[in-house]
């Protein structure tokens, strides 16, 4: 069967049907794929039936996979894919990583310097109702962008810090986050990233802003930074902007981090648990 595309939204996502991802896709196809990955920033392709060793060999034909230094949710023996849900062990104790970072908008490469990484998320279980996730396009927001912001961010950088994330989830609920240790603290460096860019692959330009990392936008004092980095994300989150996924068993759903940014909805699930076989790779954009 050809592979087929549709469109999900105006401005990001697309649906890819005819693909089987446990094989080794023909060669044409996989560039098409790559291609609608880097045209709508968002590539759904559902009624999948992955191994996470075969999850794990599709994140590899993107890039280097990351590793994720939380080893206790790994999936055993393949370690490029980690288990991201609420569900329990037997003994209740958590079998996956509940993420807190998730229900809030962010790029999951802000923390990093290398911000070409894809993530890839293939549904195991979802609730009937909750677990939704949400995207946007960073280059329609920079398009549709009144002027005089455009003229405020032009030539500016964007210092992102994890810690700076880290703490807001702290205040704002207590054990939504691990509270980090000083040396745990120094490892998360600031990491400075031009705010307009353009992107190396679509050429398009974009802002880039993962807003609970923000810790200042060069120019402006930390209040006028947060302020700037409040209104950059209001618009680039108007419901009209948004795509929200509504997950499917068997779904496998991969973003380009650059190029959009993503929110998962608060865990309070009903009607089941929530189960995601996570992959992450760092993806050469210079080829
Ligand atoms: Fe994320």
């Amino acid at each position: 069967m050809p592979i087929s595309f549709e469109s999900l939204h105006p401005d990001v996502g697309v649906q890819i049907s005819g693909c089987d991802l446990s094989r080794a896709l023909p060669e044409q196809d996989f560039k098409a794929l790559v291609e609608a990955y880097y045209r709508y920033s968002v590539v759904v392709i559902r009624g999948q039936s992955l191994t996470p060793i075969q999850q794990a060999v599709f994140v590899r034909s993107f890039g280097t996979p990351k590793i994720s230094q939380r080893k206790e949710f790994h999936v055993a023996g393949v370690p490029e894919i980690g288990r991201v849900g609420n569900v329990k062990n037997p003994d209740g104790t958590p079998a996956a990583f509940l993420d807190r970072y998730g229900d809030l908008w962010h790029s999951d490469t802000a923390s990093d310097d290398h911000l070409d990484g894809v993530t890839m998320l293939y549904c195991v279980e979802t609730p009937k109702v909750g677990g939704d996730t949400c995207f946007v396009s960073l280059s329609k927001a920079y398009e549709t962008l009144p002027a005089d912001l455009k003229a405020r961010i032009a030539g500016r950088q964007v210092t992102h810090n994890f810690n700076k994330h880290n703490d807001y989830l702290l205040a704002r609920n207590q054990g939504a986050a691990k509270p980090l240790s000083p040396a745990d603290r120094a490892k998360w460096e600031d990491r400075v990233h031009d705010l307009v860019q353009t992107h190396p692959v679509t050429g398009r330009q974009l802002y880039f802003i993962s807003p609970t990392l923000v810790k200042t936008i060069s120019g402006y004092t930390e209040v006028e930074s947060q302020e700037l980095a409040r209104l950059l994300v209001e618009h680039a989150t108007r419901p009209e902007s948004v795509y929200r996924h509504k997950w499917q068993v068997g779904d496998l759903v991969f973003w380009d981090n650059r190029a959009s940014l993503h929110s998962a909805s608060p865990a309070n699930y009903v009607g089941g648990n929530r189960l995601m076989h996570r992959g992450y790779a760092y993806v050469d954009t210079t080829h």
